[in-house]
């Protein structure tokens, strides 16, 4: 049994702790600073809880953590936690800047740490299908990417004016907390984005002034890559269009299908998953950090992956702010 340190018990951490409870692989236990939250751990899931990293520290013994706080806490913690020799999963994204990220790199190295990012969409099989497919090279290369995605925020996050979401120096606005979900997904299907244009704006959200709009035109190397997000729109909807030289291939991720057509063809060949509870991924995912703890492959985003996307949030939201475009190294 892995003993798993879950750090920060919000909307996802408490997600976290239900489901890596859920694989009967692992003991868990919590710290918030939230004491309310806590005590709801402890009377809902039985698990010991600290109020504070420290005392999680003083008092127990882990083999890894989950760290779920908001995003400019997350390398703080790393750096903490990776010199006592614990493996680390780390919710995205990686971070709000890359000033910490050569020392974390450092003290990877040095501790020998596994260490993935929760980029859950890893985890979809209509991503992981569509991917494998486009590896085969039926279709050629890939030329030309549309996504078209969002949801109406308020309802899925009724808090969001109260939380991280609200400050872009927490990890906030749509750039970081909901496109950066996609553009990972993107540089996991078809490499690392490469230059940057971003128009974005705030145009509907009460109570908030982070962008809840973006339009990106993107290159990821030589393919030309298009982004729409909302967060006021009635739909919650996640459409990738994946334009191939031999044909296309289309990810609904509010449907669970991918599908693949070639030229000539008159309709999709679909592949598609049957309804998952939302706890099925997550369980899925907590149950693949701990075979990456035993050292076998998963299909997990990695640091450097990770660090790639934390990349394209910094260019988008510099590229937003001034107009121009950014090359990302
Ligand atoms: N993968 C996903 O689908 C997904 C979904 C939601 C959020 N997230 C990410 O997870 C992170 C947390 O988001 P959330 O929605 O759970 O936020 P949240 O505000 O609901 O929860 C964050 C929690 O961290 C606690 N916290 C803050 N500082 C702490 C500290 N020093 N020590 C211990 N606890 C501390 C807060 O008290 C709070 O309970 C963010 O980076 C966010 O982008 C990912």
């Amino acid at each position: 049994m892995h003993s798993i340190l879950i750090i920060g018990c919000g909307s996802i951490g408490e997600r976290h702790l239900r489901c890596f409870r859920n694989t009967g692989r692992c003991v868990v236990a919590a710290c918030d600073t939230n004491p309310k939250l806590l005590e709801a751990m402890e009377k809902g899931y039985g698990v010991a809880v600290f109020r504070s990293l420290d005392e999680a520290l003083e008092k127990g013994r882990y083999d890894a953590a989950v760290i779920c706080t908001p995003a400019h806490l997350h390398l703080p913690i790393a750096l903490k936690l990776l010199p006592l020799g614990l493996h680390l999963f780390i919710e995205k994204p990686l971070a709000i800047d890359t000033a910490l990220v050569p020392e974390v790199r450092a003290a990877m190295a040095k501790a020998e740490a596994r260490v993935a990012v929760a980029y859950v969409y890893h985890l979809m099989p209509w991503i992981s299908g569509a991917r494998e497919y486009l590896l085969k090279g039926e279709l050629g290369k890939v030329l030309h990417v549309s996504s078209s995605s969002g949801q109406h925020f308020p309802t899925y996050r009724p808090a969001y004016r109260d939380i991280y979401y609200a400050k872009h120096e927490q990890g906030g606005g749509a750039i970081q907390d909901a496109l950066t979900h996609i553009v990972n997904a993107v540089e996991w299907l078809i490499g690392p984005c490469t230059r940057v244009y971003c128009d974005a704006a705030h145009q509907a959200l009460e109570g908030v002034t982070v962008e809840d709009t973006v339009n990106v035109s993107a290159r990821h190397g030589e393919v030309l890559v298009s982004y729409a997000l909302t967060q006021f729109q009635a739909p919650n909807e996640n459409t990738l269009l994946i334009h191939c030289e031999h044909g296309s291939v289309k990810i609904e991720i509010h449907e669970r299908r991918w599908g693949f057509m070639k030229h000539g063809e008159a309709g999709w060949t679909w592949d598609v998953t049957p309804p998952l509870e939302r706890d099925e991924l997550f369980t899925a995912q907590a149950s693949a950090f701990m075979d990456e703890m035993e050292g076998m492959a998963t299909p997990l985003a990695t640091f450097e992956e990770a660090v790639q996307t934390l990349k394209f949030n910094q260019a988008a939201l510099r590229s937003a702010a001034s107009g121009q475009a950014v090359e990302i190294s």
